[in-house]
């Protein structure tokens, strides 16, 4: 029997991956027009500012029916004006696609939207475990002062619906008050 090398190694401790298949995805705040309340705020901060990275191991092409990708986001600390820093969000393109996702370093919340436009938001923290249903939005958003770490595990096919989002948004954002990370609704 041949014994093969397997598609990747993590580092559990930082949820780094490392292999032939893992790409990565840079988002700076340039990238994330829109995306935050306090435009101006937005618009007084560097464009390079590096918001969060994904690695994702692509041992399935993604689109391809019946495979799951695997992944690391890594969100940094920060804020744009009294809001803490988060990722773009989105549904899945196949509506009806779950996913999981799990904290491993860092702290924050995840928000999950259906489609009424009802925001939940769960505690993120190493070892917390989430479950994503079909046609539910996530983000995340690092209410910490260190990185984010979230792994994640979802069907190669699920795929990204980023227009909802950037449309109608999320009905509730996090924000800094009195030192504290607070939701807003509406
Ligand atoms: C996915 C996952 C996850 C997500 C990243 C970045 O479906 O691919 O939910 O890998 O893409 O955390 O978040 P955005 O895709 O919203 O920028
Ligand atoms: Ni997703």
């Amino acid at each position: 029997m041949n014994i093969q090398q397997p598609a990747a190694k993590v580092n559990w401790a930082t949820g780094n991956l490392e292999g032939k298949k893992v790409s990565k995805t840079v988002r700076k705040l340039k990238h994330l027009e829109g995306v935050f309340a306090d435009e101006e705020a937005y618009s007084s901060m560097d464009p390079e500012t590096v918001v969060y990275e994904v690695e994702v191991l692509e041992q399935e092409q993604p689109g391809k029916e019946g495979g799951l990708l695997f992944g690391t986001s890594y969100l940094y600390p920060g804020k744009v004006g009294d809001e803490y820093f988060m990722t773009k969000g989105h549904f899945h393109e196949k509506r009806d696609r779950a996913e999981y996702y799990w904290g491993i370093r860092g702290s924050g919340l995840l928000l999950l939207m259906d489609e009424q436009g009802v925001t939940t938001a769960e505690q993120v923290f190493p070892g917390s475990l989430h479950y994503v249903p079909g046609h539910i939005a996530h983000r995340l958003v690092n209410t910490g002062s260190e990185v984010l770490a979230v792994g994640a595990c979802w069907p190669s096919d699920a795929g990204h619906d980023y227009g909802s989002i950037a449309d109608r948004g999320f009905t509730a954002r996090v924000k800094e008050s009195g030192g504290k990370a607070a939701t807003e609704t509406g």
